[in-house]
């Protein structure tokens, strides 16, 4: 795939490739200041927990240089950090990512800009590069979870364009596939955006792995016909009970996936696990433009004067979850104590 999130020392600036127009057209979306970055996240040209989280670190490169231009760049940082921080409000990669960074500048509180811009560019570089690790060593535990000839269902793209690289869902069938398996996927089409139809289908089909687009309301129809071995999904927030928020629609897979008794997988790395977040109540859901629903492109849908309802995530609870995979391995229920169990280990 080519490179959707590169990131120039010499100009500072972040090239993304823009995902509002795949898979028709390959175009980039070049980032030079704060409000680029804030824009690119919420109209999506960058989309997908982990990616956004890169995307940010890179941001907070482009903030500082941004505020050196201001009377008082740490004033100004502090803000525009703040800014990236809450360009959007579920996936909390984009939190922890901006927190990273700040506890690095906290720690060298009397550095010089140039100085701070120098750790930080290496400190972005490096949550990209443990991004594709943690994917790796994702896919290898999850892909030992699927049997050879299985056909996976997932619901959004939490592949390599959502990640810095690999993915997490799709890391997992990456790797199953690495360990010799053949393995089909089905990609929900994930309404509105068509994350799955799109972004799903255009990354599978690149790697020449197997994949099927079906209409997300066929999920039933395909689990009780037995077309479906597993299901695995990304998440963007797994609270600290595994509570699971990820794209709209998921919570009803995972109802379906139950009642079938197909098992359902969350692929995350640690970071998407938020164990400040105690439950899925407390996990904030993005609301987005209703125009997304109501159109397709420019093309109007529904009547005038009718209103929508547009939330982007749902969230699943912990009981209908199989086994949450990360790069230390499988959690398990009870989550609540399995969670708090790695986070205790990682301090
Ligand atoms: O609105 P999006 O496209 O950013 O939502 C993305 C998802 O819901 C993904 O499934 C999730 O972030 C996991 S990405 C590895």
């Amino acid at each position: 795939m080519v490179e959707h999130i590169y990131f120039s020392d010499d100009t500072l600036t972040l090239t993304l490739l823009d995902q509002r127009f795949l898979p028709v057209q390959e175009d980039f979306f070049v980032c030079q200041t704060t409000d680029d970055i804030v824009k690119a996240l919420q109209v999506m040209v960058v989309r997908g927990a982990p990616a956004i989280g890169v995307s940010a670190a890179f941001g907070a490169c482009i903030a500082l240089n941004e505020a050196l231009n201001t009377p008082d760049w740490r004033v100004t940082l502090a803000h525009l950090l703040e800014y990236i921080a809450n360009a959007r409000p579920t996936a909390v990669n984009l939190r922890w990512a901006i927190k990273r960074m700040r506890k690095l500048w906290l720690e060298n509180n009397t550095i010089e800009a140039k100085d701070l811009l120098a750790l930080w560019l290496k400190e972005a570089r490096l949550i990209q590069q443990e991004d594709i690790e943690n994917n790796r060593k994702m896919g290898f535990f999850g892909g030992e979870l699927l049997q050879d000839g299985w056909t996976i269902m997932t619901h959004c793209n939490a592949g390599a364009l959502a990640t810095a690289g690999y993915g997490t869902a799709l890391g997992v069938i990456r790797g199953a596939i690495e360990q010799n398996k053949h393995i089909k996927v089905i990609a929900n089409e994930t309404r509105p955006f068509l994350q799955g139809a799109r972004l799903t289908a255009y990354e599978l089909a690149k790697d020449g792995i197997e994949v099927s687009v079906a209409c997300d309301n066929a999920c039933a129809l395909l689990m009780q016909r037995k077309l479906v071995d597993a299901v695995v999904v990304g998440a963007d927030r797994i609270a600290a009970n595994g509570d699971t928020a990820n794209k709209i629609g998921t919570y009803g897979v995972a109802i379906i996936a139950k009642e079938h008794g197909i098992p359902f997988y969350v692929a995350a790395p640690s970071s998407t696990i938020d164990i400040e977040t105690l439950c899925g109540e407390d996990i904030p859901i993005e609301t987005r433009p209703s125009k997304e629903v109501s159109h397709i492109g420019e093309h109007r849908l529904i009547p005038y004067n009718v209103k929508v309802f547009n939330f982007a995530f749902d969230v699943t609870p912990a009981k209908l979850i199989t086994g949450i995979i990360t790069e230390n391995g499988v959690l398990r229920n009870p989550y609540q104590k399995n969670i708090a169990e790695l986070f205790k280990h990682k301090k």
